[in-house]
């Protein structure tokens, strides 16, 4: 049984329909802009050794993994067929909401490096969520979960909604240390807007991410 940290009132969503009706229909967009998905391809980079077996967990039809570099294998999870089926870096996937059933269809250790990318934002049993990934990861792998500070906002829970990027960061650490993952780590940086507006010294999406590992015997 997952260490619960949340309130009720902490999981509680403005809209409140099924979340498969929302990403019923795909979005072939970007979430985040191109300094963010530069800075965290270039972390995948150093992070994700090639011999991984990679599970992006909250994916589209993009995976952010550095484009030269070939993994052992690359498992996707996500809320909709046609943008996982678009996303070339996949080699399997699969669908399902975890708000309804948080219980990750993997072997116990059979993962190296699990990744959510703007996603754990709208999780709202992510104590639960964090519980199975540590027992999918193999001793001595890793979980990076990303974010900026955008969301979709009605289908965020209020523990994310009504918080800083400060807290996002002490939130997403508590819930994993919680559950088991040590040396936790946070990066918080900002990042250059693309184009011109770059040029004159604008920023695009912070970057925040925080890692988790899991302890060898
Ligand atoms: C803003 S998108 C980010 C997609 C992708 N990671 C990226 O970087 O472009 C949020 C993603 O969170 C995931 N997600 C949202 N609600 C979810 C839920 N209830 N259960 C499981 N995943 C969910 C979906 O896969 C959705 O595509």
């Amino acid at each position: 049984m997952a260490t619960q940290l949340l309130s009720d009132n902490q999981r509680f969503k403005l809209d409140r329909e099924d979340d498969r009706v929302f990403y019923r229909d795909p979005r072939f967009v970007h979430h985040l802009d191109q300094g963010f998905r530069s800075r965290l391809t270039q972390l995948y980079r150093e992070r994700i050794p090639p011999c991984a077996t990679v599970l992006d967990l909250g994916s589209s039809w993009v995976s952010h993994l550095p484009e030269d570099v070939t993994y052992d294998r690359v498992i996707g999870h996500g809320m909709n067929e046609a943008e996982l089926q678009a996303n070339e870096r996949l080699d399997q996937h699969w669908i399902q909401d975890f708000n309804r059933d948080q219980r990750v269809p993997l072997d116990s250790a059979s993962v190296d490096v699990c990744l959510a990318v703007a996603a754990w934002q709208y999780w709202t049993q992510p104590e639960a969520i964090a519980e199975e990934l540590l027992r999918v990861t193999r001793p001595g792998g890793e979980i990076i979960v990303a974010f900026s500070n955008r969301m979709f906002f009605t289908k965020a829970p209020q523990i994310w909604t009504d918080s800083s990027d400060q807290e996002h960061l002490d939130y997403v650490e508590s819930v994993l240390s919680a559950q088991g993952w040590i040396n936790v780590e946070r990066i918080a940086e900002s990042t250059r807007a693309s184009g011109i507006a770059g040029l004159w010294g604008a920023n695009g999406d912070p970057f925040f991410a925080v890692i988790g590992h899991r302890s060898r015997p």
